[in-house]
């Protein structure tokens, strides 16, 4: 095979992405909770959950401290040593996000400290020439918020657009990029519809609160931000490849309308004209056999069992492109414990990201998912997805192989294949 030599636009974004709960540790919200009361049940449960090769290679999955997330990575004190790291893989950008219950414990009374922890965060970011893509929500809700419904609480819109002003307020001369919401539809399907996350619900009527709350909540936190700074807003959106499982059949091509309606674009229409950029974060390739199967036919999987299929992150970022607004990835990775598979599985979406830019689309950054191994929700601590690998008895941190094969693209713009 001739070497291809792949160069990425100028100025384009190289980094990884974390999210508060799942590296910070120390954290008191609805997940912690959550966890306390739900932590014996997942490890019994994993024995019909996961296949035999998963249950072998990660016996901590039958351990209830597994699903504990407590001081996870400790990366709320440690933050300064986890970007010195980053920087040394050439990164020029991050993702993290903030904890609104660390902000906002008690309703309307905001934590002067924990607001000026997160603006040391972001200054460090700064100093180290990384630029900062701070997300407001991922996932977590303050106590006092939980208990009267979280997002299925119609004031949900009102309480996140003012802790997002008040946020903005106090950083905003620091951030280019907020994003307001991670992953909706992935919280309102595992949330709300097959409800195995908190708060448990499976109710259909909940998903459509839901959806309408949370689209509410982006959009007027966008005016709220951009009545005090020119920063960009946008949300991080899960965007899946689907495929008729049979081309030729009318039920699999209707199954496959239906799901990328409500997964991939119902969101984007609740938030049309509110977003100064479109992201994509890629982790599933869907073959759908009608009603609602998923019948995948790739071998390669990761630790998750999640197929790797790179060139679905093409087609995902083709059909961005008619919406002519600059483009993020702000998610893509994988598991992988062994990291026998990371650099080939970042080399092979970044070649397919990379054709994608040379038709069009205005794709501007890539963060891989994540820095650091974290606490995987539900699933707990033995999913592998971090760059760098932490022992979690000592906190120590590993920098992976493929961390720094990832590195030496992000030095030089540009992927050598
Ligand atoms: C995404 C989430 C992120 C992480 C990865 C594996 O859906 O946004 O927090 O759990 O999946």
């Amino acid at each position: 095979m001739n070497k291809k030599n792949l160069h990425f636009p100028d100025n384009f974004f190289w980094g990884s992405a974390t999210s508060a709960h799942q590296v910070e540790g120390g954290n008191v919200n609805d997940w912690s909770e959550w966890e306390k009361d739900n932590a014996e049940r997942l490890a019994r449960g994993a024995e019909n959950y996961w296949q035999d090769w998963q249950k072998e290679k990660f016996p901590e999955m039958f351990d209830s401290r597994n699903y504990i997330s407590g001081k996870a990575c400790d990366h709320y004190n440690r933050y300064k040593e986890d970007f010195d790291i980053a920087k040394s893989l050439n990164h020029n950008a991050h993702r993290l996000s903030i904890e609104w219950s660390r902000i906002e414990p008690e309703e309307g009374k905001f934590n002067e400290k924990e607001i000026e922890h997160y603006r040391d965060v972001i200054n460090t970011l700064r100093e180290k020439n990384l630029e900062p893509f701070v997300t407001l929500w991922h996932w977590t809700n303050p106590l006092w918020l939980a208990k009267i419904g979280g997002p299925e609480n119609k004031k949900f819109a009102y309480y996140f657009s003012r802790y997002a002003k008040f946020v903005a307020e106090q950083l905003g001369d620091s951030v280019n990029f907020w994003i307001t919401i991670n992953e909706p539809t992935s919280v309102i399907i595992n949330s709300y519809a097959r409800g195995i996350w908190p708060p448990q619900r499976k109710s259909f009527l909940s998903v459509l609160k839901v959806y309408k709350n949370l689209a509410a909540a982006h959009n007027s936190a966008y005016g709220a931000i951009h009545k005090i700074s020119k920063a960009n807003v946008g949300f991080a959106n899960i965007l899946t490849f689907y495929e008729p499982y049979n081309k030729n059949s009318v039920l699999d091509k209707a199954a496959l309308k239906i799901a990328e309606y409500f997964s991939n674009k119902k969101f984007l229409n609740l938030t049309k004209n509110k977003n100064d950029f479109l992201t994509a974060q890629y982790y599933f390739h869907h073959k759908l056999k009608f009603p609602y199967k998923n019948k995948n036919q790739n071998k390669a999987l990761t630790d998750m069992g999640w197929e790797i299929y790179p060139q679905g992150i093409y087609h995902i970022l083709k059909k961005l492109k008619k919406f002519n607004l600059p483009i993020y990835i702000t998610e893509n990775g994988l598991a992988d414990a062994e990291d026998s598979r990371r650099e080939k599985f970042i080399k092979e979406h970044l070649y397919w990201v990379h054709k994608a830019i040379q038709e069009g689309a205005d794709v501007r950054g890539y963060f891989y998912w994540s820095l650091l191994d974290n606490f995987e929700w539900d699933k707990g601590f033995w999913p592998r997805f971090g760059l760098v690998e932490i022992d979690y008895k000592t906190l120590e941190r590993k920098i992976r192989p493929s961390a720094k094969a990832y590195g030496e693209i992000c030095k030089k713009n540009r992927l050598i294949l």
